[in-house]
């Protein structure tokens, strides 16, 4: 059963940018609430959108859109090999084949269930599912592959709803001493910088080592070992095998990161209403900020077309009044308008900062390589406006 402690409010689909004639139409919305529950340490949004309407064949999230995520999944692809060297290996949200591509084409396998990202790893030479990840899938790929050695997923597992199908197949297809990483957002660091914007329609579960150890042993399964990582927002990579391997021990660091959630409160519901009372404070403060530059006239951006922006604009109520246009430069999403909002997307442009005075760091997770990028622009007087760890001027 789960407890509600944050209500984001009526919020459209992250990911659903409008054309210029979808803004004069209807749109959908539902209700962003967040909900703990205590008996598997899950913190999860309360009403969920149906896969088959957020994944499809115009998902316009592309990996390879940012440096970082490129030269991550390279150096990801080089340790995988090194430590696994799989002889056959899955990956679950393959998304356009930005870490796959590293990988050896007749030694893996890609799953993703949106057509326009599948078709291009299958152009590029990769066995690809263009499907969901559930059992009946799973069945599928044992009967026509070999054993799966590994498998790995990033920011896709806490897509999906029904985690007991996930960890069900992922165990249906591992051969015996198969490994399963995953890795996520984490709920401390979540907690910690008061990122509410990891909250939208697609980030369905917000994972604590707390609730994966639980999710995992339903199937037989443990978490051997863990690392922290700085990718979206602060995540946690999950490196999970059967119980009965018992050739592999468990790490040290398992022991010492549940020890720290549990200090942080994670499995208390007492935790996450101070944390809906910090939220509730949070979007005054930064509404505050963005009114009285507009009142001084400021011209305000926003640096990023991001699903998590998505969140804070129509929590936050910050609209066409407040940020005069969004730069991003995903094909995808240029020319188009934000969920909900309808401000304008505009292709970024190495000048696009010029005559600007403010920019909300929509990307606050890629601020150092946006940082780096500006750098330029930020010498000349930019600031940046942020709402993480708290709302203010960068
Ligand atoms: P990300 O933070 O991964 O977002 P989401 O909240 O959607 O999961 O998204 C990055 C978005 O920001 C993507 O649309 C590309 C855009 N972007 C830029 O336009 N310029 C940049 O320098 C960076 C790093 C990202």
């Amino acid at each position: 059963m789960y407890k509600k402690f944050l209500d984001l409010g009526k919020q459209p689909l992250a990911n659903k940018f409008l054309t210029k004639t979808e803004i004069s139409k209807k749109e959908d919305f539902y209700n962003l609430s967040i909900g703990f529950n205590k008996k598997n340490n899950l913190v999860s949004i309360l009403k969920t959108i149906s896969s088959k309407r957020m994944f499809n064949d115009k998902y316009p999230y592309r990996s390879s859109m940012s440096e970082t995520m490129k030269n991550y999944f390279y150096e990801l692809s080089k340790k995988i090999i090194k430590e696994f060297n799989p002889s056959c290996f899955l990956e679950i949200g393959s998304n356009d084949g930005t870490l796959i591509k590293n990988f050896d084409k007749k030694k893996s396998i890609c799953v993703e269930p949106c057509k326009n990202h599948a078709k291009i790893t299958t152009k590029m030479g990769y066995k690809t599912y263009p499907k969901y990840w559930n059992l009946s899938l799973a069945k599928k790929i044992k009967k026509e592959n070999k054993k799966i050695d590994l498998i790995y997923s990033a920011n896709t597992i806490s897509h999906i709803h029904d985690l007991t199908s996930v960890f069900k197949s992922a165990e249906y297809v591992l051969s015996k001493n198969g490994i399963l990483i995953i890795e996520d957002p984490s709920l401390l660091e979540c907690l910690k910088l008061g990122s509410y914007d990891q909250f939208y329609n697609e980030h369905i579960h917000v994972f604590s080592l707390l609730s994966i150890s639980k999710l995992v042993r339903k199937q037989n399964m443990e978490v051997y070992n863990i690392e922290t990582l700085n990718t979206a927002g602060g995540s946690i990579r999950y490196y999970i095998k059967r119980k009965v391997n018992k050739n592999i021990r468990i790490k040290k660091s398992v022991l010492l990161l549940l020890k720290k959630e549990k200090k942080h409160g994670l499995d208390k519901f007492k935790t996450y209403q101070l944390f809906g009372k910090k939220i509730r404070k949070s979007k005054q403060k930064l509404r505050k900020i963005f009114i009285n530059l507009k009142k001084q006239n400021k011209k305000i951006i926003s640096y990023g077309a991001t699903a998590k922006s998505c969140t804070v604009f129509n929590y936050c109520n910050l609209g066409k009044n407040l940020i005069d246009y969004v730069v991003d430069t995903t094909p995808e999403k240029i020319d188009k308008y934000t969920p909900g909002t309808h401000i304008k997307i505009k292709k970024y442009k190495k000048n696009s900062l010029n005559n600007v005075d403010y920019a909300f760091l929509s990307a606050w997770n890629f601020k150092d390589e946006i940082f780096n990028k500006e750098k330029k622009y930020i010498k000349k007087g930019i600031k940046f406006i942020t709402h993480t760890p708290k709302p203010r001027i960068i």
